[in-house]
């Protein structure tokens, strides 16, 4: 397995992850990467490094094009174990590396790794110059851990991003003008959803640091390599950032016995009615993570359980679990569901909802099975309040 040079000097030494389908709860029909990056100057520096169970593929990539035990320097932009996983080892292989890592990565690396690691505190804005190259550290806490940082290499005009603008993709191809666009942004969007909606306001100060730079490849640390497309990908996420929804409505259930299913069905209608686009996502053939994909910019979210045992089903109260944590933000949302006597899910889904902090609409409850001038007046009612 060799190195894939992204400059002259400058080389993917990544590992590829073709089998990983799940990702802390996140499914990941594409495999992924863990994108380590290897630069030689004076003093040989390797950018991030991959899960450790990748660590010999990492490994023999730097060996096609340096010898591992000469790496000088090691930036590890984040604590978590898919970038640091490796660190142990390369540490073995290099003792004299120094480790440089954000002040709260330094505790983070610390605590995972207790056996001791050699690491060096990097402040906001400190540079390290390796010869011809000089490295730029920029903090960004929280996106999305506490100890994010990015690196920028001005004179390649290289931002290593770590995971923000990353993208669960395995493939033999790395870079954006040798993959399907449609593909990596679709992947790019899942990822934002999933990891790291909850940081809108902090990705928006990282996207105000990253707009004084001058960036000509983007190096995230997971998926393909952006060299063409930079405009698309910041843009979408200023958007993404600032919660921005279009007329895009998603109606999202579980149904026992086809009530909540037909409910689904008439309130997905009066938003087709009023020219919104509209998905109807059963949560019995719908994973939580695609769900949140098209919910990043969906205006409207509507959620629907019949009552089970006092309580609304557990595949409608995972998925509410889940969008609680990720908190997207300024949506309306509404409450539905059929009962056959407690009728507990419908309030228990508003009550959710409004925890969320959404504008509510009128919540849809019904007995047992809803006739068809039921379903045509709660099409007809709804249809009056979309706005
Ligand atoms: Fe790719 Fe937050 O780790």
């Amino acid at each position: 397995m060799k190195a894939i040079a992204i400059k002259d000097n400058i080389y993917w030494v990544g590992g590829i992850d073709w089998d990983l389908r799940n990702f802390h709860g996140y499914l990941t029909q594409r495999g992924s990467t863990y994108n380590a990056y290897l630069v030689i100057d004076k003093k040989i520096t390797l950018i991030d490094t991959v899960k450790r169970y990748l660590c010999d593929e990492m490994i023999e990539r730097i060996q096609s094009v340096a010898d591992p035990s000469k790496i000088d320097y090691i930036i590890s932009n984040h604590v978590e174990m898919d970038h640091s996983g490796s660190l142990p080892i390369l540490a073995e292989i290099a003792p004299t590396a120094t480790i440089l890592t954000s002040p709260s990565g330094h505790k983070g690396l610390t605590a995972h790794y207790p056996s001791g690691l050699n690491l060096k505190a990097v402040g906001a804005g400190e540079t390290l110059s390796t010869g011809a190259y000089t490295y730029h550290f920029v903090l960004t806490p929280m996106v999305h851990w506490p100890d994010n940082m990015v690196t920028y290499l001005p004179e390649e005009r290289i931002l290593f991003s770590n995971d923000a603008f990353g993208q669960h993709i395995a493939s033999a191809e790395r870079f954006d003008d040798e993959y399907l666009l449609d593909i990596i942004m679709q992947e790019a969007r899942k990822y934002y959803a999933n990891i790291v909606l909850p940081y809108g306001e902090q990705v928006k100060k990282a996207l105000a640091a990253a707009s004084s730079l001058n960036i000509e490849t983007i190096a995230p640390s997971h998926g393909i390599i952006w060299r063409k497309n930079i405009g698309a990908i910041m843009s979408a996420y200023a958007d993404w950032a600032g919660n921005k929804t279009s007329d895009k409505a998603l109606v999202i259930y579980d149904t026992m016995w086809e009530s909540t299913r037909k409910i689904a069905r008439a309130i997905a209608r009066a938003f087709e009615n009023r020219g919104f686009r509209t998905l109807l996502m059963s949560l019995q053939t719908n994973h939580i993570s695609d769900i949140m994909t098209e919910l990043v910019d969906a205006k409207y979210i509507c959620v629907g359980s019949p009552t089970l045992n006092n309580n609304m089903l557990p595949t409608v109260s995972a998925f509410l679990t889940y969008l609680k944590g990720l908190a997207p933000k300024n949506r309306i949302a509404l409450s539905f569901g059929s009962f056959g006597w407690g009728g507990q899910s419908v309030g228990q889904v508003e009550e959710v909802l409004k925890s969320c902090g959404y504008a509510m609409l009128e919540s849809i409850k019904i007995k047992y099975i809803p006739d068809a001038d039921t379903l045509n007046r709660i099409t007809e009612k709804l249809e009056k309040e979309i706005s």
